[in-house]
């Protein structure tokens, strides 16, 4: 039986001029969530968006809304994301000194709580807040940009992660951002994550329901597609 993975497109790639188009192009493509991607210029070296925009597109569709958090000090903002119609608020295990009470504040609110890893942050950042968890974030680029470049070094993060989750009993979604794409997908996954962020490798293709599908597991490239 093959494996089924969450796909999470990250709007960040999308056409700004034309958001609401995107937003419902990309749900109707066959979008599992929708990945937002907040950047505050100080815990990252970018500038992105915010609630106002989270709220204007909320409106769209009913897909999940993952909102990733790239975000420090993130406490104060938490409940204005949740306002803007988050349904994931995932924060970095960096960005605040009690990262357990943060991951406590989403829970309070109603919505489902995430940690995200750096590449340079160890898996037992976010092991130790497991009991609150309902998914944990890998970075497989350092955050801030997308269309980067896979790292594979994070390969036994994730294996060790997936081994962490199985023990806890919960029931925790394990997911991958930055860099995925037909030839990474499939190596995440065999690592154990089961949600998959991608932005260039979607909203940089032209058919979005064949760049989601070509994410999938069990998908075969065109190139190995027999007559027979
Ligand atoms: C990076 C963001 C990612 C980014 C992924 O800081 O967290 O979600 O949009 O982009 P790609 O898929 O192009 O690497
Ligand atoms: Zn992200």
């Amino acid at each position: 039986m093959t494996q089924s993975v969450i796909i999470a497109p990250s709007l960040l790639a999308a056409d700004f001029t034309r958001l609401a188009d995107e937003v419902r192009a990309i749900a109707a493509a066959g979008a599992d969530w929708l990945h937002l991607d907040v950047m505050d210029g100080h815990f990252v070296p970018n500038i992105s968006f915010g609630p106002a925009i989270i709220k204007a597109v909320r409106p769209l569709t009913a897909l999940p809304f993952d909102v990733h958090l790239m975000i420090a000090p993130v406490d104060e903002y938490i409940a204005a994301f949740c306002d803007a119609g988050a349904d994931h608020i995932i924060v970095h295990a960096e960005a605040g000194p009690h990262l357990h009470r943060t991951m406590g504040l989403i829970r309070s609110l109603g919505k489902k709580a995430g940690v995200a890893l750096n590449p340079g942050t160890p898996a037992e950042h976010a092991i130790a807040v497991l009991d609150l968890a309902d998914i944990v974030l890998v970075m497989t680029v350092n955050p801030g940009f997308g269309g980067q470049s896979f790292l594979d070094s994070q390969l036994p993060k994730i294996r060790l992660l997936r081994a962490a989750i199985a023990a806890s009993g919960r029931a925790i979604s394990l997911e991958v951002d930055g860099g995925i794409a037909p030839g990474t997908a499939p190596r995440v996954v065999a690592a154990g994550a089961d949600a998959l962020v991608a932005g260039t490798a979607v909203f940089g293709k032209p058919d979005y329901a064949a760049a989601i599908a070509s994410l999938r597991p069990g998908h075969q490239p065109e190139e190995s597609r027999g007559a027979g």
